[in-house]
């Protein structure tokens, strides 16, 4: 177990100063001979997802804000989580949610002010929480006055050359090549030329509002940098790098035969907009610039690859510290699926001498309530992936509402959907909306706490979501947010948990079982029928009832030996 958790050895509580001491950020020599010698704090935290549109709203607009979560953070300590991961919060038209950003050195309107920001990461800092927050590098948005010049300057100019943009004969129809964008339609649209007719196209992988940066000008890798720099020196703890396998394109820009997007096993290695091999030579030099700062700031990226071993090239000890697992997000429910994801991942990732992320939801994919059959059996299992999960070696990525155990909002309007996939996809795909509906804090009716009494929020919220509202789960020692607060705590006590290595044990059908020494094993059962446990000392926390010496089908277990 990492003594990083320890309240004394928690950089943010001492080490790490906060905002405004901003010289004092930059590492020197012997600081990073020091730091290179202790245990790094990612290697087992738990980070928790604020989406901050959805987390709590502080200024009764509807819409989450930066004021809001800092006056939840008391929760999140509570919680018993290591850290917070804030999605976007930048400048923004907000076409994708923030994930669109007009200026990467200031808050968005909406979102609050740096000042807020500087507030909230001070205030987090005190509780012992770390911060890291999201960089898109992929594209900006097409209002970022660099976008904006590129349309006013001329085909060919240097300004153009930050994206990418492709000439093509007016009476042309066709785009450069047949890239599709991951959120439907083309990954190209094209500008009028001076004389009025079809002029360059540009790309965006996603959606028109989003064009590619082109990470083979040098102005755009310096820029980042600097962005990078600003907010390493306000004292962020790091970043979650957006599609960080997408920077570089192939050379040429062939047509590709592979899916686009949503990377399947096959093609994704071949593909000639993902994964390039230029991307790690930007991650090195990124690397060095955390280095350079104070307190052990790191990034994690969120590279969809073609499987585990092209996950940990990310993540060789000169790269990024962290790349998410979402392999482990979509495995279906099943102990040999489970077991494979589990083996490859650790292979891999020790491989490079990092540890691995364990995620089950995010903003971006269905909750895992759902996912795993919806209503009490999707509850019974999500909380026993929780378990197996926070047993796993490694680190591991909450998405926020899961510890309340909520499920995907599957019957939004058509009316209030707001996802560009909905859209794009000509109307055919609802999109991502689901699981990013607002918290519910407390009371009986929508917004739940999450606004002013009144306020629309920002997506409507279920009518029986009251039950499910912080408020009504915190006393109760049955509710899934108590048994969340448990689980972690005896995470964050226990010698076995967290970094390290486990050793499979002998297990029935459709069930794991795996020991974490010193003296701790973990039972999953993906069956239906109940399973005898192993000897055991004491039980430490079951996700439900045991059955005397039986666990129940779709049920997990932390034994102590
Ligand atoms: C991944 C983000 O998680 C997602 O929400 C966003 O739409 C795309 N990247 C594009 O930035």
């Amino acid at each position: 177990m990492s003594d990083a958790r320890e309240p004394s050895a928690n950089p943010p509580r001492g080490e790490n100063p906060a905002s405004g001491r901003r010289s004092e950020q930059r590492n020197t020599a012997s600081d990073a001979r020091e730091q290179s010698a202790g245990t790094k704090w990612w290697r087992d935290a738990v980070v928790y997802e604020t989406y901050v549109r959805s987390f709590a709203d502080g200024n009764g607009d509807g819409v989450g804000d930066l004021p809001g979560i800092r006056s939840r953070l008391p929760y999140l300590r509570d919680l018993g989580v290591d850290a917070l991961w804030l999605t976007p919060f930048y400048t923004s038209p907000m076409v994708d949610h923030g994930y669109d950003v007009a200026d990467y050195r200031d808050v968005d309107p909406l979102f609050g002010t740096l000042e807020d920001f500087d507030a909230l990461l001070t205030e987090a800092h005190r509780l012992g929480l770390r911060v890291i927050i999201d960089v898109v590098p992929n594209h900006t948005s097409s209002r970022h006055p660099w976008f904006q010049d590129a349309l006013a300057a001329a085909a060919g100019s240097s300004a153009r050359e930050r994206y990418v943009f492709r000439a093509a004969a007016p009476d042309d129809p066709a785009p450069p090549n047949n890239w599709t964008s991951a959120f439907g339609g083309p990954a190209w649209s094209r500008l009028e030329g001076p004389d009025g007719r079809p002029g360059d196209w540009y790309l965006h992988l996603f959606a028109p509002e989003q064009p590619d940066l082109n990470w083979r000008n040098t102005e755009v890798r310096r820029e980042f940098e600097e962005i990078l720099r600003f907010w390493l020196d306000r004292g962020a703890d790091g970043f979650r790098v957006d599609v960080a396998m997408g920077l570089f394109k192939a050379q040429g820009l062939p047509d590709t035969t592979h899916p686009v997007h949503h990377p399947s096993q096959e093609g994704f290695r071949e593909s000639p907009i993902w994964g390039q091999p230029e991307v790690h030579d930007i991650y090195r030099r990124w690397r060095q610039i955390l280095d350079s700062f104070r307190g052990q700031r790191m990034a994690v990226a969120e590279a969809w690859t073609a499987g585990p071993e092209d996950l940990a090239r990310y993540v060789r000890s000169d790269e990024l510290h962290q790349a998410f697992n979402f392999s482990w997000l979509k495995a279906p429910w099943s102990a040999a699926a489970f077991r494979e994801v589990i083996d490859d991942s650790l292979a891999a990732t020790s491989l490079v001498g990092a540890t691995t992320t364990w995620v089950l939801s995010s903003h971006d994919a269905p909750r895992h309530v759902t996912r795993y059959g919806g209503g009490s059996l999707g509850l019974r299992r999500a909380r026993a992936a929780l378990l197996t999960t926070l047993a796993l070696p490694g680190s591991a990525y909450l998405y926020q509402g899961e510890e309340l155990g909520l499920p995907e909002v599957t019957d939004l309007p058509e009316e209030a959907l707001q996802d560009p996939i909905w859209r794009r996809s000509g109307y055919t795909q609802r999109g991502r909306d689901g699981c990013r509906v607002p918290i519910p804090w407390s009371g009986a009716r929508p917004p739940y706490g999450f606004s002013l009494d009144g306020t629309r929020p920002w997506l409507p919220m279920p009518e029986d979501w009251g039950e499910l509202s912080v408020a009504a789960q915190d006393r109760d020692p049955d509710s899934t947010l108590s048994f969340y607060r448990r689980a972690l705590r005896i995470r964050r006590e226990h010698p076995a948990l967290g970094d390290g290595t486990l050793r499979w044990l002998e297990a029935p059908k459709d069930t794991l079982v795996f020991a974490r020494d010193p003296g701790l094993v973990c039972v999953l059962n993906c069956g239906e029928n109940p399973v005898r446990l192993p000897d055991h000392r004491r039980v430490l926390l079951a996700s439900s009832p045991l059955d005397g010496d039986r666990l129940s089908g779709n049920g997990a277990v932390w034994l102590a030996m």
